[in-house]
């Protein structure tokens, strides 16, 4: 039994990782390189994890270790595995097993063009608490705390708007949901209108979104439709902290997606995939527990450009603000942290 993860304690170490990717990320703002946007959110993120006091390991990353040299599926990352190499023994009395979740940047798009709601996230579990979902496409429905329980992937848009609605006590035509703006949710709008819910189209980032459709005082009710199975174990890491829910199901079939058909891999080949990764029904609906199993979790979160729920990083004459959101399941805090990064002299004045 190796060393207990102290979630509270490791929870400001993940603020610190996502502070620097945010910071590294937003200086690109604007310069229209998404990649580069992403690489340097990626290297910043990827160094100060390795100060933090954990034997980490990515689960849900950049991708495989031959497509990305930092932050790949399976990396060892943390305090504790340097400290092991340099002992040559394991240090799992001192250190904790975490398990965990990244996107350095959620949004490339977003920040490479200077459009809102890019964010630095990730979430951290004991191991086996976040589930190793391939990268593909989830089929969505986010939703707080109020309609918690009274959603189902498998009933009709209009069903869930009223289910939705009646759990915050309202008329379906007083909600708001929040739909990625893609080819593939033509039907899915139709049904949202046809319903008399109205709809917030967004170029990208349905994790963001997610996580504002269960924060009160957004004026977000519902996330729904396709986006990456990823941000998917994401959003449920940060559901379990805000008491909101998440159903989804991964979607491989071309039909129910606006991608070149010869770009990707035909359905069994990605079943046999699955299966190798565990996944034994490709069609199965996954709750917040699924996605998110672990007890001990932790969310953190930085905006890069403004968004709804956090403000992007400012740069002033003599150093940095940057405002995020850390949360963990054990200690039930949620944290909206206002950092000011000093790099001035003692002469910095600092603003409230
Ligand atoms: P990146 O952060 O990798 O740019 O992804 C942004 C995003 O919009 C996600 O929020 C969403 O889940 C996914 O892309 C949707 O994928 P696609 O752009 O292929 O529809």
């Amino acid at each position: 039994m190796g060393y207990e993860i102290q979630t509270e304690h490791l929870s400001l170490d993940f603020l610190r990782v996502c502070e620097a990717a945010a910071i590294e990320a937003a200086k690109t703002m604007g310069q229209g390189d998404r990649k580069y946007s992403d690489h340097v959110a990626v290297e910043a993120m990827r160094t100060v994890m390795d100060t933090v006091p954990m034997l980490g390991r990515i689960v849900i990353g950049e991708g495989e270790r031959d497509e990305a040299p930092m932050l790949y599926i399976g990396e060892e990352v943390g305090e504790g595995v340097r400290a092991a190499r340099e002992k040559g023994e394991p240090c799992d009395e001192i250190y904790p097993e975490v398990d965990i979740a990244v996107d350095p940047l959620e949004g490339t798009n977003l920040c490479a063009l200077g459009a809102n709601n890019a964010i630095a996230v990730l979430a951290a579990s004991e191991r086996g608490g976040l589930l190793n979902a391939p990268d593909i496409y989830m089929d969505k429905i986010v939703v707080g705390p109020s309609s918690r329980g009274l959603i189902d992937i498998n009933a009709s848009v209009t069903n869930n708007l009223a289910a939705i609605a009646k759990g915050l006590g309202r008329e379906v035509n007083d909600l708001t949901v929040i739909v990625l703006d893609r080819t593939r949710h033509r039907k899915l709008i139709q049904e949202v209108r046809d319903a008399g819910a109205r709809i917030r189209l967004i170029s990208d980032g349905d994790l963001s979104a997610g996580i504002s459709a269960a924060v009160a005082g957004t004026n977000i009710h519902a996330l729904m439709g396709i986006g990456g199975a990823p941000e998917g174990v994401i959003t449920a890491a940060a559901m379990k902290c805000l008491n909101g829910e998440i159903q989804a199901r991964l979607v491989f079939d071309p039909e129910r997606l606006d991608v070149d058909k010869n770009k990707v891999p035909p359905q069994e080949e990605v079943v046999s995939r699955l299966k190798e990764m565990g996944i034994d029904d490709p069609n199965k609906v996954y709750s917040t527990d699924d996605l998110a199993p672990g007890k001990k979790i932790i969310f953190a979160a930085t905006g890069v450009t403004d968004g709804a729920l956090l403000r992007g990083v400012r740069f002033f004459g003599a150093g940095k603000r940057t405002h995020s959101l850390v949360m963990t399941t054990e200690s039930r805090h949620i944290r909206f942290v206002d950092t000011v990064h000093v790099e001035g002299g003692p002469d910095t004045v600092i603003r409230f």
